[in-house]
């Protein structure tokens, strides 16, 4: 049986072809094939949240996921918030306007969680915002200055 497939997605705008073992994770096919190191592996059990990417335009564990399950899928990573010129999203803006981040480990994951909530319930409220964190672990921050962020991207997301 075959143990290598070709894998076909388009990250972050950017199409890629590749030929990956059947068993690599996608969160191992970003970082080492790809060399989008941004997404971070903590747990590697689907818990902690830190490998969130967004797959058509939904969050999933990409630590949980095969390379292979995402072909022909669009995938965006937390490369893909800033703009090609280097200025930041008004979402990451807000996490560090706000210290969300202290060593950062987290922050992919929140972010992009956050991107997606944002993109779906652009008025969220504090309850909805902690209900959509609530599934990202962060060892540092208290979580409090996370939901601030939200909170102060919400607003700025609205009145860009
Ligand atoms: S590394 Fe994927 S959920 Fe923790
Ligand atoms: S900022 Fe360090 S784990 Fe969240």
């Amino acid at each position: 049986m075959a143990t290598s497939r070709t894998v076909k997605v388009r990250v972050n705008g950017v199409d890629h072809e590749a030929t990956v073992e059947a068993r690599k994770t996608l969160v191992d096919f970003l970082r080492e094939d790809l060399g989008l190191t941004g997404t971070n592996v903590g747990c590697e059990h689907g818990v902690c949240g830190a490998c969130t990417i967004l797959m058509n335009g939904e969050t999933v564990r990409s630590c949980i996921m095969l390379a292979v399950q995402a072909d022909g899928a669009e995938l965006m990573t937390v490369e893909g918030l800033a703009q090609p010129g280097g200025e930041l999203h008004p979402i990451q803006e807000s996490f560090r306007d706000k210290h969300g981040l202290q060593c950062g480990f987290c922050t992919p994951g929140f972010l992009m969680t956050t991107y997606e909530l944002l993109s779906k319930h652009p008025h969220a409220d504090e309850e909805e915002i902690k209900e959509w964190l609530s599934g990202n672990l962060c060892r540092c921050t208290g979580y409090q200055d996370i939901l601030e962020s939200v909170k102060l991207a919400a607003t700025r997301l609205r009145n860009p």
